[in-house]
C-alpha cells in the first residue's frame, strides 16, 4: 500500500492514521514498498527450526546477498521471514509466492533459487513434499 493511500483510506473508514499503520505493520502480507518479482519465505517456527531452517535462512541469504524484508536489487525476489505455513510435518520448510516446499535440504534450496533467477516459470509445476 503506498503512503499516498493512506490519508484517503483513513477518511473514507472513519479511521485514525494510528489505525491503519497498526494494520499495515501487523499483517505482513501488507507492504508500503513494492516487493520483487517472487517472494521467497523461510519459515522460523519451531518445527522448522529444529530442522535446520536456521542454515537454510543463512544460506538463501548468502545466495541472494539480501537479509529479510529486502529485495534483491534487480527487483526479483524479496525475502520474507515467515512463522508456521502449517506444513510442520515437513519441516524445515520455504514458500515462494503461493507455493510451500517441504524438507528442503540446503542443496534443494539452492536449486529453487537458481530456478528462481534463471528459469521462474519451473517452479509453478512443482508439488510440495
Ligand atoms: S514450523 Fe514451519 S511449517 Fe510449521
Amino acid at each position: 500500500m503506498p503512503k499516498e493511500a493512506i490519508e484517503p483510506l483513513c477518511q473514507s473508514l472513519s479511521l485514525s492514521r494510528a489505525d491503519i499503520q497498526g494494520v499495515l505493520s501487523f499483517y505482513h502480507t501488507f507492504r508500503q514498498s513494492p516487493g520483487g518479482k517472487h517472494t521467497l519465505q523461510v519459515c522460523r517456527a519451531e518445527a522448522c527450526q529444529a530442522m535446520g531452517s536456521r542454515e537454510l535462512e543463512a544460506q538463501v541469504k548468502a545466495l541472494l546477498g539480501i537479509d529479510y524484508h529486502q529485495t534483491t536489487p534487480d527487483q526479483l525476489i524479496t525475502l520474507e521471514p515467515v512463522y508456521c505455513l502449517g506444513n510442520c510435518a515437513c519441516s524445515p520448510n520455504i514458500r515462494v509466492d503461493n507455493q510451500i516446499y517441504g524438507r528442503v535440504s540446503k542443496q534443494r534450496v539452492s536449486e529453487i533459487v537458481d530456478e528462481l533467477q534463471t528459469q521462474p516459470l519451473t517452479l509453478a509445476t512443482e508439488v510440495k513434499a
